[in-house]
């Protein structure tokens, strides 16, 4: 079921949230495949329908930022972020109330919270009176989806419907920063720049593995960190530096089978392969984000047995661009 980004389209979708039922929405980051976060036996669909292991926890979505407090013990860090950023694409880890069933934290004692900024998740929160439970809307371990075909592409009967909201702004997940502690921590880069929360939390920390791979015994802080991610199906390369160099590194170690580049827009002719895709300009991360996972999507779907991917490093949004790539590669990344 496709529902319309109209009152009519959201109040459906409304009422078979209110029954238990699966709805995917459109958020401003991502869709979130979508479950009334209250009923446990609506969240435990979520987690069969994406293949979602059972110790990763999911994201509560609020309509409003005061509804923080029926939740989670929010901190004054937690309101401070909410001012600045809030609806928006930033999710705060706080200590959970009872209120939320264990198997949306996935037994932690905290809670995931974001206020989204797309209307239709707002209204959608508003019109079903439900706290919406929402992981990315893709089955678990692939690439996000970010319009309404790519989450029919992985779930089509498995859930009640998608609210179709056209492609989604930013593309990629949420920022997420944990508030457990004294010293905040940011667990995934996102549109919401870690310059941007020092703004308001001098003190915060970038966790170690949004840009590295944790060794077996290190910590994890957050689950979801743990897990291979946003990967297509084949082997993925990921090339660091020009296009030159990039096109040279593949010609000298392709060895048999086809194989795709995905790379920078007006850079293609650099490339010979049997797929290429590009995922927007050299040095303009907001744009890379809102077209990478339709680009790794669509690889997926060729038949090839390997893809390059050339990147670049960066901070502020391309930090988000640059963790994304490297998980679509298991890490493998190499300068050229
Ligand atoms: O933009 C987004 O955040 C999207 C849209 C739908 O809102 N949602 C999303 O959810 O990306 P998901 O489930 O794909 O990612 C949630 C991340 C995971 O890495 C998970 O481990 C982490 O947040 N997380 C959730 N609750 C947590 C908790 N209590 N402690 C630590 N990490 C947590
Ligand atoms: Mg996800």
């Amino acid at each position: 079921m496709i529902w319309s980004n109209t009152y009519e389209g959201i109040s459906e979708a409304a009422e078979a949230l209110r029954k238990g039922n699966l709805v995917a929405l459109p958020t401003e980051t991502v869709y979130g495949l979508g479950a009334d976060a209250l009923n446990p036996d609506a969240v435990a669909a979520v987690f069969r329908a994406k293949g979602r292991p059972a110790d990763n926890p999911l994201i509560v979505h609020i309509a409003d930022a005061s509804e923080m407090e029926k939740y989670a013990y929010p901190n004054e860090w937690a309101y401070r972020l909410a001012e600045e950023f809030w609806p928006g694409p930033l999710t705060v880890i706080l200590p959970k109330r009872d209120i939320i069933p264990s198997i949306v934290s996935a037994g932690l004692d905290s809670v995931a919270l974001r206020c989204p900024a797309h209307p239709v998740a707002r209204e959608l929160i508003r019109v079903s009176g439900c706290p919406i439970a929402a992981p990315s809307a893709n089955i678990s371990g692939k690439p996000s989806g970010t319009t309404a075909e790519h989450v029919l592409h992985d779930f089509k009967e498995r859930i009640a419907g998608v609210i179709d909201g056209g492609p989604c702004a930013c593309g990629l997940e949420s920022t997420v920063v944990s508030l457990l502690g004294d010293h905040p921590i940011l667990l995934r880069p996102g549109f919401v720049t870690p310059e941007q929360i020092r703004q308001v939390i001098p003190s915060l920390t970038v966790a170690k593995a949004v840009v590295e791979e944790l060794g077996k015994d290190e910590a994890i802080l957050s689950p979801g960190l743990a897990h291979r991610h946003y990967a297509p199906s084949c082997e993925t390369i990921g090339l660091i530096g020009s296009a030159e160099n990039a096109a040279e590194y593949i010609a000298s170690h392709a060895t048999e089978g086809p194989y795709a580049v995905m790379c920078f827009d007006g850079e293609e002719s650099f490339f010979c392969a049997d797929r290429i895709v590009t995922y927007g300009h050299r040095g303009t991360p907001a744009e890379q984000g809102e077209r990478l996972f339709d680009a790794l999507r669509f690889l997926d779907e060729a038949s090839v047995c390997r893809i390059y991917i050339n990147a670049e490093c960066g901070d502020g949004v391309g930090l988000a661009v640059y963790n994304r790539l490297l998980r679509s590669c298991g890490f493998r990344m190499i300068r050229v």
